[in-house]
């Protein structure tokens, strides 16, 4: 049965999309099944595997709000072994449409429940908030991985995602677990980076990621030609640090 991976942090901009798609590409890579579910109605995880979200029908939203089942909205993507569920705009609605709905955490749980048999991990890219798409991807994960930018300010806000994680622990999903905090946007050339590293390091004791992600101009180009890096440029420092993220994910036993 596939484990259900969220990658959340309501900070903009940390690279949650960035992990989401290039952890997919590379567990991908290592012949795992994979099915990449994107959330954020601004809809970059499905663009970046090389989707144009616009002219699409069928998304996320419509698994949500319970007309379509997933099988219906699941599109191969352009690497062997890597399916994404897209979203499209229609997805910006959900969170009002879904108010007043019973359960309304729990769709996606629902939802997707069927198709876990299908894959070894699912991966789901949230927005950048803590309403109703981001608690419908912790209320249906296994586990939690939230990418923190090696910034100032970097652990911003995490206090509030921690809580939001212990409260659905308590009441909707008591098996959720953090798997890790990973550091992105390194920048090796700074001080800065090193400084923040060591601070979340302290702070999340044991549950930082060995694997740091490089700051590198090629996964930050990478969207625009559709691709994850691996297909854009394999030997980038990006791609490398995102293969050797998924090594370490896999040999922790994840
Ligand atoms: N390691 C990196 N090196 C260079 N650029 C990066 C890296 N990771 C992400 N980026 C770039 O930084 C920007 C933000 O990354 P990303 O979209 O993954 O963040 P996000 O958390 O998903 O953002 P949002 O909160 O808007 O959904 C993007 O332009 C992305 O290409
Ligand atoms: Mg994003």
């Amino acid at each position: 049965m596939g484990r259900i991976v969220t990658v959340a942090n309501q900070k903009g901009g940390v690279g949650k999309t960035t992990t989401a798609v290039n952890l997919g590409a590379s567990l991908a890579a290592a012949e795992k099944t994979t099915l990449v579910i994107d959330l954020d109605p601004q809809a970059n995880a499905t663009s970046g595997l090389g989707i144009d979200p616009r002219p699409l029908e069928l998304s996320s939203y419509d698994v949500l709000i319970g007309s379509r089942e997933p099988v219906d909205t699941i599109l191969p993507s352009s690497i062997d072994y890597l399916d994404i569920m897209p979203a499209n705009r229609d997805l910006a609605g959900a969170e009002i449409e879904l108010v007043d709905a019973q359960q309304r955490e729990k769709r996606l749980n629902q939802a997707i429940t069927a198709i876990r048999v299908q894959y070894d991990y699912i991966i789901v890219d949230c927005p950048p908030s803590l309403g109703l798409l981001t608690l419908n991807a912790l209320c249906a994960a296994d586990a939690v991985i939230v990418p923190l930018q090696c910034e100032y300010y970097a652990l911003e806000g995490l206090g509030r995602l921690m809580e939001t994680i212990s409260i659905i622990r308590k009441d909707l999903n008591p098996t959720l677990e953090v798997d890790g905090v990973l550091l992105t946007m390194y920048d090796a050339r700074t001080s800065l980076s090193d400084q923040v590293a060591q601070e979340v390091r302290e702070n999340f004791d044991g549950r930082v990621f060995q694997t740091v992600i490089p700051r590198n101009v090629r996964l930050s180009e990478s969207p625009s030609f559709g691709k994850p890096v691996l297909l854009y440029d394999a030997r980038s420092k990006g791609s490398l640090g995102y293969l050797a993220f998924a090594k370490e994910y896999l040999e922790i036993g994840h």
